[in-house]
Formats: structure tokens, C-alpha cells, sequence
């Protein structure tokens, strides 16, 4: 499935391996890079984000790969007196050049809002990093038919006034459908996409707007990577378990594959 015209983004398909992986795991990435061929090259970009004590020697393994390493988290701060947390310019010297931010556990687990997420990804970007921005609604937000509403506050609350479309990534994903195997259906995933799509043209400008990847994530899976990755503005994949193994990664990349 390559990309639709050459007024679409390039999709990009994006392993998020969250707190898993130890130096072992690399091998993972190796394997990756054997079957990530011109032809897929050329129709999608791959990322993998290994925990943060994994970046550099990612990055030296992806080396001539193709496959780019991102992290999972950034401060908004540069430098200084912050205990525990990894700047973006530590990420960028690492061998990053995305850092996933907003991913629903760091929301949870950290209690990140909307501006603080804002303040990251202006950092984030200012350094140089594509900032990938994620929003999605819980289980109970989606009862109560407050999706778009929720993922409309995240989005504006979130992103950076002055970013580009080179800059930024948008990540749906459900909250309920995280590691769940569960999926909204392909209405449900692409009427919050073209949500998404239509504000990120008022905020951004038409042109911009058009051209910002938005990835769906929550249990995509190869059996159903090509359902959800051919719904309309559907720009790519944020993959979490299914990231860990290069043969399930590159079995989701696969669905980019020319003919
Ligand atoms: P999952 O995670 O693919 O394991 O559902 C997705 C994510 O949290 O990014």
C-alpha cells in the first residue's frame, strides 16, 4: 500500500517498546533493518523508541539501517537540576530525532496536562526533535460520547502554536485499546482522524495541516494492521507490544509494501 498521492504524508510506522528491553533486545532492531528494503524505504519510515538507558546503543545499531530511534519522553527543561529526567538535546545526542510525548501512561502515571505536554514538545521541537503528540479519550470518556471533545482539548491544549508539519506527529490512541487487543471500528478511527485532521488545518494553515502524519495506536496487531492503516488519514502506526519483535513490527511495516 504505498502513499495515496504525493499530497499525503509519508506514513511512518512507530515502535514504542515502552519500559521493555535491556541490551539483549537490540538484536531486535538488527533483524529489522535486514528486511526493511528500498522499496519499503521508499513508501514508509520506521522509528523505534527503546527506554531511554537504550538509546545510544539503538542508535548505533540502527546506523545504516534506515530505521530512526526515538525517545519515549523529554523535560522541557534543557539542563540542570532535575532528577531522573532526560532533555531533548540529551536525546538529540544520543542518536534521537523523535521523542514520543503525552503517551496516555505518562498522563496517567506522571499526571502530565495538556500544557505541560505543550511546554515539551516546544522544547522538543526547538532542539531539533520531531515531536510525536499523543490524545485519546479513556473507556468512560467514550461512553459518555465526549471523544471528539476530549481529543480536541488535548490537541489544542498540547501543541505548539509555530510547529510544522516536518515537526510534529499526532498519535491517536484510545486509552482502552492500549495493550487491551481491543480497536474502535474504522468509522469510529476515522471520524476522530478527520477530526484531528480539520483542527490541525485551522491551527496550523491549510498546507501544514495537510501534511502532519496522524498515527493510529492501541493493539495494532499484523492481523489487523491493514484494516486500520488503509482508513483515511490514517498516516501510520504508534505499535506498542507488537514493536518488540522485529518479525511483528516488520510484518505491520509490511503492509506498505508497493503491489
Ligand atoms: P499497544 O500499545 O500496541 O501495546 O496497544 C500502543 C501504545 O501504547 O503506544
Amino acid at each position: 500500500m504505498p502513499p495515496k498521492s504525493i499530497l499525503t504524508p509519508k506514513p511512518l510506522v512507530a515502535g514504542n517498546w515502552k519500559m521493555n528491553g535491556t541490551r539483549a533486545s537490540l538484536h531486535e532492531i538488527t533483524v529489522m533493518g535486514l528486511s526493511y528494503d528500498a522499496d519499503l524505504r521508499r513508501n514508509v519510515d520506521l522509528l523505534i523508541c527503546p527506554p531511554s538507558t537504550l538509546l545510544y546503543p539503538a542508535a548505533t545499531t540502527a546506523l545504516g539501517t534506515a530505521i530512526a530511534i526515538g525517545a519515549q519522553d523529554s523535560s522541557p527543561k534543557i539542563s540542570g537540576a532535575h532528577t531522573g529526567d532526560v532533555s531533548p538535546n540529551m536525546v538529540l545526542d544520543s542518536g534521537g530525532s523523535m521523542v514520543i510525548l503525552g503517551h496516555s501512561e505518562r498522563r496517567t502515571d506522571h499526571l502530565e496536562k495538556d500544557a505541560l505536554i505543550e511546554q515539551k514538545a516546544s522544547s522538543a521541537i526547538a532542539t531539533g526533535l520531531v515531536a510525536i503528540v499523543c490524545v485519546g479519550e479513556t473507556s468512560s470518556e467514550r461512553q459518555a460520547g465526549r471523544t471528539l471533545a476530549v481529543v480536541r482539548r488535548q490537541l489544542r491544549g498540547s501543541i505548539p502554536r509555530n510547529a510544522t508539519a516536518l515537526q510534529l506527529v499526532i498519535a491517536y490512541e484510545p486509552v482502552w485499546a492500549i495493550g487491551t487487543g481491543l480497536t474502535p471500528t474504522a468509522t469510529d478511527v476515522a471520524e476522530v482522524h478527520l477530526t484531528i485532521r480539520n483542527d490541525l488545518k485551522k491551527i496550523m494553515g491549510k498546507q501544514q495541516g495537510e501534511m502532519v502524519r496522524i498515527l493510529y495506536g492501541g493493539s495494532v496487531k499484523p492481523n489487523n494492521a491493514k484494516e486500520l492503516l488503509s482508513i483515511d488519514n490514517v498516516n501510520g502506526a504508534l505499535v506498542g507490544g507488537a514493536s518488540l519483535k522485529a518479525i511483528d513490527f516488520m510484518a505491520i511495516a509490511e503492509t506498505y509494501r508497493s503491489g
